[in-house]
């Protein structure tokens, strides 16, 4: 298993024909120990694309990105912001879901930088087809895959960016002219000590792309 590539339908295809063909995916080990892959949804014609890190426990059993915890929190900052949701489309940078299990719990474990590049071919996939106007790039995970190692989104966050130069293989996603606004990710709400606090900082980075979207 050396990446997605191979696994990808032509440019031709659609966002259903690519999304279709995502079970097949043995681009990296982590389909093994996954209930089945967990692709991006939403508006075929989405303004916004945000992009988190992987599925979690309830994603993978559902088969659907952002439906447990760290999406219910996610929608309720989405609305805080004033971000009409029917425009979204929701994605992660990685398709399967990576754990360790201690007992019978299955524990999420942070993807590495080669599941990141196996998957990123889907990723690339579904933005040359959404071309969206602005990336709402989710935590550490998103920035790698989609700005690379040396994007800080603690130093960059909750400000409307030109995509940078230092991105990955340019050219590699059919942004061009599209924006990004990078924020904390929404599990990183539910770990803060004073989520109250993080669960504002999170709004007011997307009352960002909702100013920009008006
Ligand atoms: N966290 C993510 O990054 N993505 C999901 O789909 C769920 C939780
Ligand atoms: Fe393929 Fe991505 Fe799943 Fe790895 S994580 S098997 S590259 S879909």
């Amino acid at each position: 298993a050396s990446g997605a590539q191979p696994y990808v339908p032509p440019a031709s295809a659609s966002l259903d024909d690519v999304r279709a063909a995502a079970p097949n995916c043995r681009g990296c080990e982590l389909y093994e120990g996954a209930t089945q892959v967990v692709f991006g949804r939403g508006d075929a014609h989405a303004r916004v694309v945000f992009v988190g890190e992987q599925p979690g426990d309830v994603e993978d059993q559902r088969g659907l990105p952002f439906v447990g915890p760290a999406g219910h929190l996610l929608r309720r900052a989405v609305d805080a912001a004033g971000i009409d949701p029917a425009h979204l489309y929701i994605t992660n940078a990685v398709k399967h879901f990576r754990f360790q299990m201690r007992g019978k719990r299955r524990i999420h474990q942070t993807p590495d930088q080669t599941h990141i590049v196996a998957c990123r071919p889907w990723l690339v996939a579904e933005f040359a087809r959404l071309r969206p106007e602005i990336v709402v790039v989710l935590g550490a995970t998103a920035a790698k895959a989609l700005l690379g190692p040396s994007f800080r989104v603690t130093r960059s966050r909750g400000e409307l960016l030109p995509w940078p130069a230092s991105a990955p293989n340019p050219g590699d996603f059919p942004v061009e002219p599209a924006r990004l606004v990078a924020t904390i990710h929404p599990s990183a709400v539910l770990r803060a000590d004073n989520q109250e606090i993080a669960f504002d900082g999170l709004v007011a980075d997307l009352k960002v792309v909702a100013r920009a979207l008006a």
